[in-house]
């Protein structure tokens, strides 16, 4: 697999696969805004696919916030997604990073699977944080402390 900066030659693949991925995708311009103020938005290719993935970070004062992660139904449960959360992670930390944070619907059973074996703990929970048919859907906030990789 080969990570690089995403571009926005890239957002017709980025946002097909966010339509497949999410019930409440980004829209394209929330991935235009991104890109615009900074953000560490990255794609991976893996599998023969040009685009296998994508991940927005958000990296400032000390702490970094993954916004997005998504691995391409064709090439999940092979390793891309730890691999490539990890790399993120390792950005925030060359950043100046000392705690990664995201949110995660409880509902979300995988992700919060990945997201517990690369280390993160649940720190909290933010009520009605996310669209959900019919309503609203709580998030949980995990953390996960930095300093076991290199700055
Ligand atoms: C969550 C996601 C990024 C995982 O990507 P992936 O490339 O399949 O993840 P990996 O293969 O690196 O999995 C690493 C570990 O995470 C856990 N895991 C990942 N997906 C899982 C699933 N569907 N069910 C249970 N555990 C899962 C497992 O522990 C797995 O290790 P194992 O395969 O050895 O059992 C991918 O499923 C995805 O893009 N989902 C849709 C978008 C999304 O929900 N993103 C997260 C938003 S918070």
């Amino acid at each position: 697999m080969r990570i690089r900066r995403m571009q926005l030659t890239d957002l017709d693949q980025v946002m097909a696969l966010e339509r497949e991925a999410y019930g409440f995708p980004w829209t394209e311009q929330v991935f235009r805004d991104c890109l615009r103020v900074g953000y560490e938005c990255r794609v991976v290719e893996a599998g023969g696919l040009d685009v296998a993935g994508y991940a927005v970070l958000s990296v400032g004062a000390g702490e970094c916030h993954l916004l997005n992660l998504c691995v391409a139904p064709a090439v999940r449960r092979v390793g891309v997604g730890r691999a490539f959360l990890m790399a993120m992670l390792g950005k925030g930390r060359a950043g100046g990073a000392l705690h990664a944070f995201l949110e995660v619907r409880p509902s979300n059973t995988g992700a919060i699977a990945l997201y517990r074996t690369a280390g993160f703990e649940r720190i909290g929970l933010r009520r009605g944080y996310y669209q959900a048919e019919g309503g609203r859907e709580d998030a949980l906030v995990f953390r996960r402390p930095l300093d076991d990789l290199a700055a």
